[in-house]
């Protein structure tokens, strides 16, 4: 009689057909070990990773610097309440704050940091009585209320509904139309220097400095949120920094402790006394943990030179796509800022997704057409390079197929 042969993961999907909520969408496999940019299924299977952690794990699996922190880190002290002073709180605040600007609030993921801005902008307006805040169309800051409803994307509110009050949404690179929104109740703009899950859109020149110029007019809040284009992602330690365009308040999480959860908010010096004790807060935000492997996380990018890494490589990659550009017609558009990149096609992109999955690389596809790689910043540039390969002879195959 033949065997049919079980997936160890078999083992773990049951345990989640039981008792894991079925909110998530997920490849009937199971991850159980990580190395650099590869990771492993329970039956051996090997992945090249080149969105790991969903642009979480920015400097790939486990990597040892993080590893070393977190394990001290945790044999002395893992939490203590935000009502004593944490050493580690400060030492990763004063490098952020330093390699941006102002104060660090410091939270567990990117819709709380979202939370925390938006919180901000409201209690600076509230003696003006200015409440809204204009976001865009195609953004993404997270599942909470606040965050959702900044959201300008309606798949994500229906069902929902009533969402937050006083938001409102523009285009993108429509500046008439952001004036058009602005009155005397409006407190904030919020938006990403580089849409990531609205795939990988980039703002044309001069929009996000016009933006700037409005807030400065009208005494709005420019707030950006960097939870996707924070700690290194674009080849400078923040987005804005390749913009010339400073905001008053960044958001960040992702990356920000290589993978252990992790959000911050920094504010402009003169706000940060407007999140007054009392008015905002987290059990767990800058717990020493976490502040450990985030200081052990920018430490590893400083030390290793690895933003000039991103730099080069995001031209590496540049130059492969825009040649693969150039044989097929089926990619309308390649969008690269460092190590945020997207090919956006002419047909849907998670088929190709699949079949880059079968042929042992990982990447996403989001926004219909646009196929996404997060590859980790320290990738090695022949890991990156297999996979484009990969990617190529894919999209090949589907440029040939009968449509
Ligand atoms: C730009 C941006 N903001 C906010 C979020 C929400 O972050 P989190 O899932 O950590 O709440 C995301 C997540 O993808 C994001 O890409």
């Amino acid at each position: 009689m033949t065997q049919v042969a079980v997936s160890k993961s078999q083992a773990t999907i049951d345990l989640f057909d039981q008792y894991v909520i079925p909110n998530y969408r997920r490849y009937p496999i199971a991850l159980v070990r990580g190395e650099g940019s590869h990771v492993w299924d329970a039956d051996g299977r090997r992945f090249l990773d080149l969105f790991p952690g969903w642009g979480c794990n920015i400097l790939g699996y486990s990597p040892p610097a993080v590893v070393k922190a977190i394990q001290e880190q945790a044999a002395k002290l893992i939490h203590i309440p935000n009502t004593w002073y944490i050493e580690e709180q400060g030492r990763f605040a004063e490098f952020l704050c330093t390699r941006s600007f102002g104060k660090a609030f410091f939270c567990n993921s990117g819709a709380e940091a979202n939370e925390a801005a938006i919180k901000l902008a409201r209690l600076h307006g509230s003696a003006q009585g200015r409440f809204r805040i204009i976001t865009f169309e195609h953004g993404f800051h997270g599942r909470t209320f606040g965050a959702l409803t900044a959201t300008a994307q309606p798949k994500y509110h229906e069902g929902l509904g009533p969402m937050l009050a006083g938001f409102r949404y523009s285009k993108m690179n429509d500046i008439e139309g952001v004036k058009s929104l602005i009155d005397n109740e409006t407190a904030a703009i919020m938006i990403e220097p580089i849409q990531g899950e609205g795939g990988v859109r980039i703002p044309e020149p001069g929009f996000l400095q016009a933006l700037r110029d409005l807030c400065d007019e009208h005494g709005l809040l420019l707030m950006f949120d960097e939870v996707q284009t924070g700690m290194g992602r674009t080849g400078t330690w923040f987005g804005y920094q390749q913009t010339g365009v400073k905001p008053d308040v960044i958001t960040m999480a992702k990356g920000l402790a290589a993978g252990v959860a992790c959000g911050a908010m920094i504010c402009r010096d003169e706000f940060a006394a407007d999140l007054r004790p009392g008015m905002h807060a987290s059990t767990f935000g800058g717990n020493s943990l976490a502040m450990a492997a985030g200081l052990a996380t920018g430490l590893t990018i400083e030390h290793d030179g690895i933003l000039k890494h991103v730099r080069e490589l995001a031209e590496e990659a540049r130059t492969y796509l825009t040649a693969l550009q150039q044989r097929l017609p089926i990619i309308r558009e390649i969008r690269i800022c460092g190590m945020m990149i997207g090919i956006d096609l002419n047909i849907p992109s998670t088929p190709a997704v699949a079949k880059c999955m079968e042929r042992g690389v990982l990447i996403n596809a989001t926004n219909n057409t646009v196929v996404r790689l997060l590859p980790a910043l320290n990738v090695p540039k022949s890991d990156l390079m297999e996979g484009l390969e990969i990617i190529s002879s894919v999209l090949e195959e589907m440029a040939s197929e009968p449509v």
